[in-house]
């Protein structure tokens, strides 16, 4: 199971996709061999999703995404406005109200020459929203994911910062790969010190006895959703850790799950062939699922 199964939609087979300022269909959504995201991975991108019409944690999402086009320099050549704007255009145009996931993506555009130097980059940015109606599939809560401890780890800011969204995943995918090859459907990566820290697309949290610890933050992407999962368990009396924790206290936690902007808080059942808990959503897991779900009722009524 992908940790971003969606129920099939077939209102999906004919999507309008933004590219630079324009809306077009999905066969016609089409960028340049050049372009610095196909050739290098060189971008950055954010996953919004759409409730009620009013896009969640959205200016979140515009600083995370704006902060990562400082770090890349990259210009994007709109305002946080002009985002909006884009953002609401591809929803209008694809009648998308509710329940729907875009991805939002910035390249340094079309290059000269097929080179790595930024300076070969000299058409602008490329920006191009995909959207989606999406509903995380029933069976990703009911039934959970299991995940793999991988050699794979989140690195140190000095290499390729975990906090950049980038178009390059090239560490995260040969984690997911190297987990799919064990059998799992996720990577559990550790961080420089054999701590656990996330997975190869979310954040990870673990329950034990009623708290709720996930790791420092150090080496992990700065995810919205995890984020948003440690306020409410503060306002909620649930006690919560950001701390250091290894896979012995792993592999004994209640409960765990791992969040993020597409599937909120999924279960995690098994890690390393070791059942987590009852092997069901934990009682703390469907805790805060419902505080999740009223925190986004709130914020886009
Ligand atoms: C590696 C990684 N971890 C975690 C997340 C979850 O972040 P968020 O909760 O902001 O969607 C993402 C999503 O972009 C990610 O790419």
């Amino acid at each position: 199971m992908t940790t971003h199964a969606a129920d099939h939609d077939p209102r999906n087979d004919h999507l309008l996709i933004y590219l630079n300022g324009k809306i077009v269909p999905s066969d016609e959504a089409k960028i340049s061999v050049y372009d610095s995201g196909f050739m290098l991975g060189d971008g950055v991108w954010e996953g919004i999703r759409l409730h009620n019409n009013q896009w969640a944690f959205i200016e979140d999402h515009l600083d995370r995404l704006f902060e990562a086009a400082i770090a890349i320099d990259i210009d994007i050549g709109l305002d946080r406005g002009e985002v909006l704007d884009a953002l609401n255009a591809t929803a209008n145009a694809n009648s998308m109200v509710d329940n729907a996931h875009a991805r939002l993506m910035v390249t340094r555009g079309i290059k000269s020459k097929p080179f790595q130097d930024p300076r070969l980059s000299v058409s602008g940015p490329t920006v191009v929203i995909i959207m989606e109606h999406s509903k995380p599939s029933v069976n990703l809560v009911d039934n959970g994911i299991t995940l793999a401890t991988v050699p794979h780890m989140r690195g140190l800011p000095m290499t390729q910062d975990p906090k950049l969204n980038s178009h390059s995943k090239l560490n995260c995918i040969l984690a997911g790969i190297a987990a799919q090859k064990a059998g799992a459907d996720e990577a559990l990566m550790l961080d420089i010190n054999g701590f656990v820290n996330t997975t190869n697309s979310c954040n990870f949290f673990i329950v034990r006895k009623g708290e709720v610890w996930t790791s420092t933050g150090d080496y992990c992407m700065n995810g919205i959703t995890r984020r948003n999962v440690i306020e409410l368990c503060r306002e909620n009396n649930i006690p919560v850790f950001e701390r250091n924790f290894s896979l012995v206290e792993t592999y004994g936690a209640d409960e765990a799950f791992m969040t993020g902007t597409f599937g909120a808080q999924t279960p995690v059942v098994e890690i390393d062939g070791r059942t987590i808990g009852s092997r069901k959503v934990g009682a703390l897991t469907h805790k805060i699922r419902g505080l999740y779900r009223d925190l986004i009722e709130k914020v886009t009524s």
